[in-house]
């Protein structure tokens, strides 16, 4: 249903930008984080959801002049002009030149690109908007010159794009989610394997997302500085992932250097919480998959240090006001919090915590 309202509006924006109608049109959710934070890029396993109403869109024809990109977005509301030639310049259509260049190098370079973009998704909210717009730019980019990539394929080749031409070191999940996942259904998915299986959320309970208004900026360098830290402790401890070692061996995960110690008790626990949590889904256990929420906020905030205050207390505040877990979701420093309501409070509980905090906001609650 919202995909169908917002291909209309983006075609529409593009309409109105180019004066011309658009050849193809597509959509791309982003995604909210349940459990297993910081667990990709260590091999280990995660919990998305592909989220129904948040997303992004792309409206595109080709251009007017050879090799020559104009791309419109409503969240800047301008049009910029690449070349297929660029480099990187730290602007936001690096992204969607990134994508093109990777897939239609040539096509781009013979008949130039009209591009528009809308976007529900907020930027900064840890809900994965770019990893959205990659999939959304390879998807559409590759529909229009009637080329076929598979989801999985298209997920990998995002992962690589952000990964080398945009400087960002992340892992899978957010692209995965993006353009295999099933909005509104978690997704179990191994990151070393990439085996993955959806698994349903029971239907009396909701997640609520809640944007904290403090921004993550992940290519600052905090998220970079962690992927860093992961690739010392795998070497003080002999493993080429954090995720070849599990519980039995916290004892000697212990006993590494501080903060490698605290960063590898993190992902190994996130990524037990991640295997408990489908279990606790599967048997319906609620209370339980609420519990691992908390403890896995605790673990980022404690062990991989990646929460602020605020989240740290919007946390507790979800809790005290009949929430049966919630989180810190996304990369880190801010963003989101999700927290699980039973749908019967939820209405109170939406008004209370709103009433706790200046600058909070709920964006979704699936
Ligand atoms: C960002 C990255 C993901 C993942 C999360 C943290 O969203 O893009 O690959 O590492 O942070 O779980």
């Amino acid at each position: 249903m919202s995909e169908v309202v917002e291909t209309k509006a983006v075609a529409d924006a593009f309409l109105k930008q180019f004066g011309i109608e658009p050849e193809v049109t597509a959509y791309s959710p982003g995604r909210v984080n349940l459990l297993g934070e910081h667990t990709d890029y260590n091999g280990g396993y995660v919990l998305p959801m592909a989220l129904r109403d948040l997303g992004v869109s792309i409206a595109l024809a080709k251009g007017d002049e050879p090799g020559v990109i104009k791309a419109y977005s409503d969240t800047f509301d301008e049009v910029e002009t690449r070349s297929i030639e660029d480099v990187r310049q730290g602007r936001w259509t690096d992204y969607l030149l990134g994508c093109l260049k990777a897939v239609v190098y040539e096509e781009v370079e013979e008949f130039g690109l009209r591009v528009a973009l809308a976007t529900t998704l907020p930027m900064g909210a840890g809900l994965s908007s770019s990893a959205a717009l990659e999939v959304v730019s390879l998807k559409g980019a590759l529909e229009l010159f009637g080329r076929k990539l598979n989801p999985v394929d298209v997920a990998i080749l995002a992962q690589s794009i952000e990964n080398n031409f945009i400087g960002m070191p992340c892992g899978i999940m957010d692209q995965f989610a993006s353009s295999v996942g099933d909005p509104g259904v978690a997704m179990f998915l191994n990151t070393r394997s990439l085996d993955y299986e959806l698994v349903a959320t029971p239907e009396d309970y909701a997640f609520v997302i809640i944007a904290s208004g403090v921004s993550h900026q992940h290519t600052e360098n905090g998220y970079a500085t962690r992927v860093a830290e992961c690739l010392a402790a795998c070497e003080a401890l002999g493993v080429e992932k954090i995720s070849d070692l599990g519980v039995a061996d916290l004892d000697r995960v212990n006993q590494i250097a501080e903060p490698l110690n605290r960063r590898a008790r993190h992902v190994i626990m996130d990524n037990q919480r991640v295997v408990e949590g489908v279990d606790a889904l599967r048997k319906n256990d609620m209370v339980r998959f609420g519990q691992l929420m908390h403890d896995s906020h605790g673990s980022q905030r404690d062990d991989y240090e990646i929460t602020v205050e605020k989240t740290d207390a919007m946390v507790e505040a979800c809790l005290s006001r009949g929430a049966l877990g919630a989180r810190q979701t996304g990369g880190g420093w801010g963003g989101s919090v999700v927290a699980l309501v039973e749908k019967s409070a939820l209405e109170a509980f939406n008004k209370s915590i709103l009433g706790d905090f200046d600058g909070i906001e709920i964006l979704a609650v699936t």
